[in-house]
């Protein structure tokens, strides 16, 4: 994701397609991890106080199956959500280097990861929806769990149970939080790539794609949290009397504000750090990867 005038070009499809591979297998890694955040996220109770103490709570009373349930969703996710948005974002980044003749600056470099973020959003809501709830079904009593067995399984459930437009519930949130996430997460990776190579000390190699990505990783995670609660507690929402829990984004906000105190908001900061600190620095790092190695191969096939 820098300038490199005379390297070989890449074919767009390409660039989709590594983006989604790069995504499917961070998420294999960390698909435990994004369970005991949900879980934080969702209890309102003081049941579990740290994360320790929720993943004790998960491997005791629904084992190593339980921990990864929800694993056909994650990796359908990566595959819809992250091939759009890395797609989207390394695509656009090359056509304006190309057409500027250098790296866009910091704001477009934002823009750039905004917009891929809310086509990736909008193109991985299904997949999203059903994952998030797949992953809190065990926390229900039985009576209410609903039981997918799978991410296909879920789908099919939800289009013939709810019809087809629910698969979008919860887009709006769900694409605001993506372009929160995305617009820190790929602009602050390839600023941080771009002034580290600036010091002199980095040189393109894994070293320089590890620090660049942490230091996404921990952008993106304070700046996406409140949005991410809110995007949760909206995709869980429940019928009260025949009235919606939640009027909308700000009602969400303020309730949990009020009721469970500002901080609220950064409930699960550990495990979600946990997770999309990891999420992001294997992203990039196999991204970068498979980048490398397909440059090596073009270059000497021609
Ligand atoms: C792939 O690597 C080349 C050379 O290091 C670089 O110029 C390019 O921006 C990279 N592309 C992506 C998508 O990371
Ligand atoms: C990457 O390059 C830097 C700077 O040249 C060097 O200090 C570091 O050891 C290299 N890392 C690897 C894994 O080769």
């Amino acid at each position: 994701m820098s300038t490199n005038q005379n390297a070989v070009s890449m074919p767009n499809y390409i660039k989709f397609a590594f983006g989604g591979v790069s995504g499917m297998a961070a998420t294999c890694f960390v698909q435990p991890l994004d369970l005991i955040k949900n879980r934080m996220q969702l209890s309102k109770t003081k049941e579990h106080k740290t994360s320790f103490h929720m993943a004790k709570a998960i491997l005791k009373s629904e084992g190593v199956i339980g921990i990864y349930s929800g694993l056909s969703a994650g990796l359908l996710r990566q595959a819809t959500y992250t091939t759009t948005r890395l797609g989207v974002y390394t695509w656009l980044f090359g056509v304006y280097s190309k057409e500027s003749g250098s790296n866009p600056g910091f704001f477009v470099k934002a823009g750039l990861g905004m917009f891929a973020g809310c086509c990736g959003a909008f193109v991985g809501n299904p997949a999203e929806l059903a994952l998030v709830r797949m992953t809190a079904d065990g926390r229900l009593p039985a009576a209410e769990r609903r039981n997918y067995r799978s991410v296909f399984h879920a789908l099919i459930k939800i289009i013939t149970e709810e019809g087809v437009l629910t698969l979008w519930r919860g887009a709006i949130p769900t694409m605001g939080r993506a372009m929160v996430v995305n617009g820190a997460q790929l602009a602050s990776y390839s600023q941080a790539k771009e002034i580290l190579l600036g010091t002199g000390y980095f040189k393109e190699n894994i070293t320089l794609h590890f620090t660049g990505s942490m230091i996404s990783g921990l952008i993106s995670t304070a700046a996406s949290m409140p949005v991410d609660i809110v995007k949760t507690r909206i995709q869980n929402m429940k019928t009260i009397d025949g009235k919606p829990e939640f009027k909308g984004a700000l009602d969400v906000l303020a309730k949990v504000v009020k009721n469970e105190g500002f901080f609220a908001l950064w409930k699960g900061f550990f495990p979600y750090y946990a997770r999309l600190g990891p999420h992001t620095v294997l992203t990039f790092i196999f991204l970068e990867q498979l980048n490398a190695t397909y440059l090596k191969m073009a270059k000497t096939e021609s």
